[in-house]
């Protein structure tokens, strides 16, 4: 496996997911800054090089692509060129065309991409899965679904500099909101119908707008309010709630807990509660990690495949277009 991309994520998502990994060994890192590369090589005790030719040419079978998505389709498409199979993160790209290009290219090839969607690997999203498959929260249900990270500090520049140039590509939204639009396509499978959306750049100097909310109704009746706050002075809790007929279920990223209330028809009260206590990216990680192994081994088709990357950046681009230019976008 190749690591290409060294920036924040990798750093702290990817790199040590690998390492910690019985199934994949990482063969080298690629970074088109030395410093990045030179410093994630130092850690695991690898090779760094600028591109993925000399990382073929040392074995590797796999790449984790983990660059800013308006670079990712020409990484995702390099690789896939190059025989590898490819770990993308997401969103897969800023635009749908690019996106199809890679889904295209991956299908024509035969290669396994798979888009990180890692949120949607935590075991308390998989309970609500589970309770909602169950029944235990009814239809239709109402989500709604907040994250408010990426706190500004002007003085810390390399944070700055990155979240600027994710906003210059792209409204908030884009791009965190594609693991909100993915937490809908894996609790439902529920297509979008209508999608509202605001946007607001709370700085003039800010790239894009860096608050968004959206309103999406689904083909099945549910309806969602998505909200994705950046940049500012703290991080509110994000939400994640999901409102039922019959129940009511709650995840707590923070305190690792989700929680499904429900009423029985004789009118008691039953709440059951799942926690999890290993943090929440290391789990989701190490989870989407074996996923990609698994299904390189036994070539299936990955839960989030790229079609899974067409339809949230579908999503993120109505978003767009709604909260742009004012109008309801209809599918
Ligand atoms: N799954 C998640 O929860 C999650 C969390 C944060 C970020 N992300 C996504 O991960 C991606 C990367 O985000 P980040 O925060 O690590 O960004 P970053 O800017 O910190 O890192 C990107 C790295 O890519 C390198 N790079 C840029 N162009 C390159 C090229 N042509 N070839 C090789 N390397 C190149 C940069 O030098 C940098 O080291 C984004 O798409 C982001 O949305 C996902």
């Amino acid at each position: 496996m190749v690591q290409v991309g060294c920036g924040d994520i990798a750093t702290t998502g990817h790199l040590p997911a690998l390492d910690r990994s019985p199934a994949v060994t990482l063969v080298g890192v690629v970074d088109v800054v030395a410093e990045h590369r030179d410093a994630a090589a130092a850690a695991y005790g690898v090779p760094a090089w600028t591109e993925l030719g000399p990382a073929v040419a040392a074995g590797a079978r796999a790449a984790v692509v983990a660059v800013p998505p308006h670079v990712a389709p020409s990484l995702t498409l390099a690789a896939i060129d190059a025989g590898l199979d490819v770990l993308c993160e997401k969103p897969m790209a800023v635009d749908l065309a690019s996106a199809r290009k890679v889904h295209d290219a991956a299908r024509a090839a035969g290669r396994i991409v798979q888009i990180g969607f890692k949120n949607r690997f935590s075991p308390l999203v998989r309970a609500a899965r589970r309770w909602l498959d169950d029944g235990l929260i009814g239809s239709p249900a109402v989500y709604t679904l907040g994250g408010f990270d990426e706190r500004y500090d002007a003085a810390d520049t390399v944070h700055v500099g990155r979240i600027q140039e994710f906003l210059a590509h792209g409204p908030s939204y884009l791009h965190e909101g594609a693991h909100l639009a993915d937490y809908l396509a894996y609790l439902t499978g529920a297509t979008p119908v209508r999608v509202r959306a605001t946007g607001v750049r709370s700085q003039p100097r800010f790239h894009g707008e860096n608050f968004v909310s959206a309103l999406v109704d689904y083909a099945n009746g549910d309806a969602a309010r998505m909200e994705v706050g950046w940049f500012f002075p703290s991080s509110p809790k994000g939400e994640f709630r999901i409102l039922g007929p019959r129940g009511v279920a709650l995840i707590d990223r923070p305190e690792q807990v989700a929680t499904l209330t429900t009423r029985d028809d004789d009118g008691t009260l039953r709440t059951e509660e799942v926690r999890f206590e290993r943090p929440w990216n290391d789990e989701c990680f190490d989870r989407q990690l074996a996923h990609f192994a698994e299904c390189v081994r036994t070539r299936a088709e990955p839960e989030t495949s790229t079609a899974a990357g067409l339809a949230s950046l579908r999503l993120g681009a109505a978003v767009t277009e709604s909260l742009r230019e004012g109008t309801v976008v209809v599918w």
